[in-house]
């Protein structure tokens, strides 16, 4: 059993993190453990930026965005004298084991501390863009997911009104999910994704052929990682002779309240964290299959790449 364990969040933040925070936080400290919170990602961790957690730090936040710990992308941490130090750092306050919630980049960072140290580290998936491989959740992404789809109904409004068609522009440099998901919530024509090839000279054909039997307007998503909006626009306007405007909706989609899926969800993961790293667990990651939590060993999450369900890609296309 650990007596002293840390807490970090760390990457992209995402709604939903101070939720699993809070969840690790009270968890530990139900189970008589002392518990720190690092602060600014693996910064904090270098930088000393580290303290001794109580139930009260960790009251009013599961209902704000963002993560009250603060986060960063750190590159010192990129290196083995930047984790040596981290590590030193941690142990000089008797800490014994960590919990990191972050995307890809912030676990593969916990997965080569770990193995460098052999400080145990469990991991949670906390990004919007939900590629964490072994896991079909990650946190925040359904509270993003739901701020891209009240952009689109505001965006259907005027569509309509103008008979326009509209680009929008979400997040996801390397990762389609969420507007696959939003796309086809939010009943988009067109949704261009990283992980599929489009030709934009016949989705403008198409686009054409459709006005021309009566449609009166047309959204398209596009993830940030299949093209800019900025670029697909102007082209779409000149191929198509519809009037086109954009749209990007950058970080707005990051922030904002969580939604009771992403607030509960975290707590249960976080829950799973601290309960496995204080007995002793190491070099996992918990996240969700089948609706049901599950854990993922560490290297296996970032040494492989998450799939866009075909399933969902089929049916964007039928529905279109
Ligand atoms: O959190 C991941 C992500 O949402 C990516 O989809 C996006 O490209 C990136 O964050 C942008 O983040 P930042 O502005 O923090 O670099």
């Amino acid at each position: 059993m650990l007596k002293s364990i840390a807490v970090m969040t760390s990457g992209g933040d995402s709604p939903g993190m101070n939720a699993a925070v809070r969840a690790v936080t009270r968890t530990a400290l139900h189970q008589g453990v002392k518990v720190w919170g690092i602060k600014g990602g693996y910064h904090g961790m270098l930088d000393e930026d580290i303290f001794e957690m109580q139930s009260k730090d960790v009251s009013d936040i599961i209902q704000r965005g963002g993560t009250f710990l603060g986060t960063a992308r750190c590159k010192r941490f990129t290196t083995p004298e930047g984790r040596m130090l981290g590590y030193k750092n941690l142990v000089d306050r008797g800490i014994q084991g960590l919990v990191v919630v972050g995307g890809d980049g912030s676990l593969r960072g916990a997965s080569t501390l770990s193995q460098e140290t052999g400080l145990p580290i469990v991991g949670l998936p906390g990004t919007i863009d939900n590629d964490v491989w072994g896991s079909e959740y990650t946190i925040g992404s359904d509270t993003a997911a739901n701020t891209i789809l009240d952009a689109m109904n505001k965006l259907r409004d005027t569509a309509s009104a103008h008979r326009r068609i509209i680009v929008l522009e979400v997040m996801g440099r390397n990762s389609g999910w969420l507007a696959m998901v939003a796309g086809i919530s939010g009943g988009a024509e067109y949704i261009l994704v990283p992980e599929e090839e489009y030709d934009i000279s016949q989705i403008c054909d198409s686009m054409k052929a459709e006005y021309e039997k009566g449609k009166r307007y047309i959204l398209m998503v596009v993830a940030e990682g299949a093209g800019k909006a900025s670029e697909l626009g102007p082209i779409i306007a000149e191929k198509t002779g519809i009037d086109t405007r954009v749209s990007k909706l950058g970080h707005i989609q990051r922030g904002g309240s969580p939604s009771a899926i992403d607030r509960l969800n975290a707590s249960r993961l976080g829950e799973h964290a601290a309960l496995a790293i204080i007995s002793g667990l190491s070099d996992i990651v918990f996240g969700f299959n089948r609706g049901h939590v599950v854990s993922i060993n560490l290297h296996d999450a970032v040494n492989n790449k998450k799939q866009l369900d075909p399933q969902l890609i089929r049916l964007s296309k039928v529905l279109a």
